[in-house]
């Protein structure tokens, strides 16, 4: 069995601690395909389109990653690439709840589909895209947090010191 795995998410934008979570699955998985979910009633910074180049640039040398969008129902994506893992990361103990009912959601919905939970590493557990926005918003350092195309990127959305 070829194993696939599907690693979701919002990606807005991906950060150190999503790359750190995906050389993991890799180490687990033959080709991790990094989902990026289109959801218009989430307000977005980057486009879909943005966050797509943005992933596919900074994976651009590594053929077991493979950067897409869906939209709709994650199960309904994850049949239609016939893959059965979903790769979700963990950093503390606040994403349990959400994650725990997603991932029940998620089974209740696709009973065939199974979610593994990664951790992130220590150096990274305390970052989300939502905090590197707020301090990039202020034009504060996020050197070692992202990748330089996503600080570059995020310094074209809010302007430089
Ligand atoms: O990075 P995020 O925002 O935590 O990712 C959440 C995501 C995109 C994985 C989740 O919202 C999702 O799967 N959306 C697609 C719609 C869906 O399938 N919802 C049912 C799960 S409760």
């Amino acid at each position: 069995m070829s194993k696939i795995a599907i690693y979701p998410g919002s990606f807005d934008p991906i950060t150190n601690g999503h790359i750190d979570i995906l050389n993991r699955a890799l180490k687990v998985f033959n080709k991790v395909i990094l989902a990026i979910a289109c959801n218009p009633r989430k307000n977005s910074l980057f486009t879909v389109d943005e966050r797509i180049r943005l992933a596919r640039e900074i994976f651009k040398n590594n053929k077991r990653v493979v950067v897409d969008s869906f939209d709709g129902l994650l199960v309904d994506y994850v049949r239609k690439k016939k893959a059965n893992v979903v790769i979700r990361g963990l950093r503390a103990v606040s994403d349990f709840e959400y994650e725990f009912q997603m991932a029940h959601m998620n089974k209740k919905l696709a009973p065939e589909i199974e979610t593994f939970f990664m951790m992130t590493g220590q150096e990274h557990f305390y970052i989300s895209s939502q905090t590197v926005k707020e301090v990039a918003s202020f034009r504060g350092c996020i050197k070692g947090i992202v990748p330089p195309i996503v600080e570059k990127a995020l310094r074209e959305k809010y302007g430089s010191k």
